[in-house]
């Protein structure tokens, strides 16, 4: 089945406090936008669609020209909207047809190895509806009210959810149609429309960029080795 990625790059960054759209902010010599293509299109062939900034296309294209090279004919550029569910909404909006499996993918993460994309399809590819990457949550963790600690809770049960998230074309096309409050992800839009969504790993380096920590941390993960 052909493949498509929504980028969802549209966001301000407020939290990053860059001055500019969180996608254009450089991690080397390369934008965190281009970073994350470089890793979606590293997948064999499959249709992709940049949701930019309104207003901030051009820039979403050149750094399209910049990842994919011979390739930027099959990457398209959509303005996006004012939340993340929006934006994606735009996303899949002007995914071709044909396609039938489409993963939504943060440029936020744009460390996340190939090797995740892989696993998302291959879940898609064995019968899955819905498939997201995750990791296991390290740190232990409270539930508080106010200043009051109410209980522990077990992280066993608990997994952070990472992208790029996987839906069949149908499934996901039919709950952004139904959908009508936001979710945090779109596995949560998924499910709230009565589908399972199963998990597969996820990898440290799909961390999401967030805030000016999470920039230092990708700039030093992507800094050649002193010779
Ligand atoms: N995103 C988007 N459109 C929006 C909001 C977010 O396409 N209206 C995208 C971001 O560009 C990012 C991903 O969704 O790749 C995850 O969002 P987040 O990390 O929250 O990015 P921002 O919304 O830009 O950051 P902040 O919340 O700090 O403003
Ligand atoms: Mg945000």
């Amino acid at each position: 089945p052909r493949v498509g990625v929504v980028v969802v790059a549209a966001g301000s960054g407020t939290r990053l406090g860059a001055g500019g759209p969180k996608a254009f902010v450089a991690i080397d010599d390369r934008s965190i936008l281009r970073h994350a293509l470089s890793g979606v299109l590293a997948a064999p062939r499959a249709d992709v669609v940049v949701v930019a900034p309104p207003g901030r296309e051009d820039d979403a294209l050149a750094d399209v020209r910049a990842a994919a090279g011979d390739r930027a004919g099959t990457v398209a550029v959509v303005a996006g909207g004012a939340t993340r569910q929006q934006s994606v909404a735009a996303g899949l909006a002007a995914l071709s047809p044909e396609v039938e499996i489409v993963l939504v993918h943060d440029a936020a993460r744009a460390l996340t190895p190939p090797e995740v994309f892989d696993r998302v399809v291959a879940a898609l590819r064995s019968g899955a509806v819905g498939a997201i990457p995750v990791l296991p949550v390290i740190d232990t963790l409270k539930r508080v009210a106010g200043d009051e600690i109410v209980a522990a809770v077990d992280r066993s049960e608990l997994s952070a959810a990472q992208t790029p998230q996987g839906f069949r074309r149908d499934v996901l096309d039919g709950a952004y149609a139904a959908a009508t409050e936001d979710f945090t992800d779109d596995a949560a839009l998924v499910a709230a429309a009565g589908h399972a969504v199963m998990a597969v790993p996820g990898h440290p380096l799909a961390f999401k960029i967030t805030t000016a920590a999470d920039l230092d941390r990708a700039r030093h993960l992507v800094a050649p080795l002193p010779a």
